[in-house]
Parts: structure tokens; C-alpha cells; sequence
């Protein structure tokens, strides 16, 4: 990873490698932290944070799942990613704000433990490599809805989306997609899936998936563009029969999928992906005025 000059932390700016914490902290035990991840992009006003409140208040929601109480505003977090931002001094990356139970009491329960809040940043290019992407159906399912709050960014989830890439990976494929526990399509480890099909956009219903940001954009681009999209309980049939299908995500942005478990997928990159993706990047790039609200300039 390419390292930046400071990490906030706590509500001071301190140099990266000062950004340490105790081997008795008890996220790092149970799993108990709560995250985001957002992307700025260079445009010619200075850096611009993509959905910069819808972010942070995702990250109050995962916090409030799991009781943890974050000691500062929405506001105070905006402002203290800004601040990050700006004294990195890069013009594009991405943001991971972090709120955990720190050191001072063990056990399961974290009731009485502290609470610890980082933002870092860095430079991090397209998070899938290739596209478009060959993807496999996971043998791992999605956490059930009733094992976790499993539509909260909550550090102990993503050991299931580890697996399911790791798996995917190691059998030569580019990602896993995950199955939910009645065997619908639910998502990728750390992204939302879209299908194309006679020009109709579907994609699984909120429920059993991470809302993600990028979909919701996403939706919202495309009924711009008067396409219809609709929620619907996928099959992995309806992906291996589909025109076309994308993942979206923070990471992952706008990726084409080719194929799913070796079924190609009609057009690899389809007319409408492209144009979604296409949509998508000049968005964040500041590009597209209809869509500037969706923008924090960081001067
Ligand atoms: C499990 C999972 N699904 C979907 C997404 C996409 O969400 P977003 O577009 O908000 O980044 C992510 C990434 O945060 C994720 O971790």
C-alpha cells in the first residue's frame, strides 16, 4: 500500500506511522469495529470527496448496530475527512474511517470499553484489476440477516466476504459473487451486482446486502436516463442468462462482469455498463453539473 504523510486520530492529525494501538484492543479480538470507504477524485476545483454525509452517516448507522457510541457530530466526522484529505495533500484516493473498541476491558461484551476513531487515506487504484471480470459462485453464503446486522459495515462481517474472495481468487476466477442463505444472488464481497436484460436493470432488493452507496447512485443515473430498474429476488440463473451485469462499489466503482461460473455473459462490457460507468466516472471526476451535489470539494 502506498503510504500517506497522517492519519487522524482521536480528533488530532498525528503522522502515519504514530497511528498505533494496543494488541489487547478489543476490536481487533471480536471483530467489534465499524467502517467506511470512500473515494475522492481530482477535479479541476481540488479533490472532491464522492457522498462524503451519505458515508458518514452509514458509519453512525453501523456504529448505533452495534452500540457503539462515536464521541463526535456527523458534522465533527465530515469535517475531520476533509481535514484528512487536505493535509495529505493527494489529489485522488480512497478514505477509510474506523471506529473501534479500544484497550481497556476484554470479553465478549464491550459495555465500559473505550472508543477509538481513525480516518486514513491513500492512493488506491482501480480495486479489481481487470476489467471486465470473470466471477464464481461463492460456496460460501451471505450471512443470514439474523446472524448479524449484516446490512452494517461491521469488521466481523467481512471475514465472510475474506473467504469468498480468497476462494474466488484462488481458483483462478477475479471475484466471488455470494449467494443468501435460500440461494438468491445477494452480492460480492465488497460490492452490489446489476444485470441488464432487454435493456430492463435489475438488481437484488435491500435486505440481505450492504445498501451500498454506488448502487443507489447508480439507480438514480439510470432512471435519469429513463431506463427501468427493479429490485428483484435474483437466481444465479437469471445472471448466467443476463445481457449484461456489473458490480459497484466504492472500491470497485463501475466493473464489468464477462462471465459468471463460465457462462458468458452476452456482451462482456454491454452498451448500457459502459454508459453507467462512463456516467459514473465523469460524476466523480466533477464533470457532470446535474450531479454535483453529490460532491464535497475539498479547498
Ligand atoms: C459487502 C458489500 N457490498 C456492497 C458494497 C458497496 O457499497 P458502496 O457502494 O457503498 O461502497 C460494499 C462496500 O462498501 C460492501 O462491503
Amino acid at each position: 500500500m502506498k503510504e500517506t504523510n497522517y492519519i487522524w486520530m482521536d480528533g488530532k492529525i498525528i503522522p502515519w506511522a504514530d497511528a498505533k494501538i494496543h494488541v489487547l484492543t478489543h476490536s481487533l479480538h471480536y471483530g467489534s469495529a465499524v467502517f467506511e470507504g470512500l473515494r475522492f477524485y481530482e477535479t479541476e476545483e481540488g479533490p472532491a470527496i464522492f457522498r462524503l454525509k451519505e458515508h458518514t452517516t452509514r458509519l453512525f448507522y453501523s456504529a448505533d448496530t452495534i452500540k457503539l457510541r462515536i464521541p463526535f457530530s456527523e458534522d465533527e466526522i465530515n469535517s475531520a475527512i476533509i481535514e484528512t484529505v487536505k493535509v495529505n495533500e493527494i489529489k485522488t484516493g480512497y478514505i477509510r474511517p474506523l471506529a473501534f473498541f479500544g484497550y481497556g476491558k476484554m470479553g465478549l461484551r464491550p459495555t465500559g470499553s473505550p472508543v477509538n476513531l481513525s480516518i486514513a487515506v491513500w492512493p488506491w487504484d482501480s480495486y479489481l484489476g481487470a476489467n471486465p471480470i470473470n466471477v464464481k459462485i461463492s460456496p460460501y453464503i451471505r450471512i443470514h440477516p439474523q446472524s448479524t446486522s449484516m446490512d452494517a459495515k461491521i469488521t466481523g462481517n467481512y471475514v465472510n466476504s475474506t473467504f469468498a474472495g480468497v476462494d474466488a481468487v484462488s481458483q483462478g476466477y477475479d471475484e466471488a459473487l455470494l449467494l443468501d442463505f435460500e440461494g438468491n444472488v445477494a452480492e460480492g464481497p465488497g460490492e452490489n451486482i446489476f444485470i441488464v436484460k432487454n435493456d430492463i436493470i435489475y438488481t437484488p432488493p435491500k435486505g440481505k446486502i450492504l445498501a451500498g452507496i454506488t448502487r443507489d447512485s447508480i439507480m438514480t443515473i439510470a432512471e435519469d436516463f429513463g431506463y427501468s430498474v427493479q429490485e428483484k429476488v435474483l437466481k444465479p440463473e437469471d445472471v448466467y442468462d443476463a445481457d449484461e451485469a456489473f458490480f459497484t462499489g466504492t472500491a470497485a466503482e463501475v466493473t464489468a462482469i464477462a462471465s459468471l461460473d463460465d457462462h458468458p455473459m452476452k456482451f462482456p462490457t454491454g452498451p448500457i455498463t459502459k454508459k453507467l460507468s462512463d456516467t459514473f466516472l465523469s460524476i466523480v471526476k466533477g464533470l457532470n453539473e446535474k450531479y454535483k451535489n453529490w460532491l464535497t470539494i475539498v479547498r
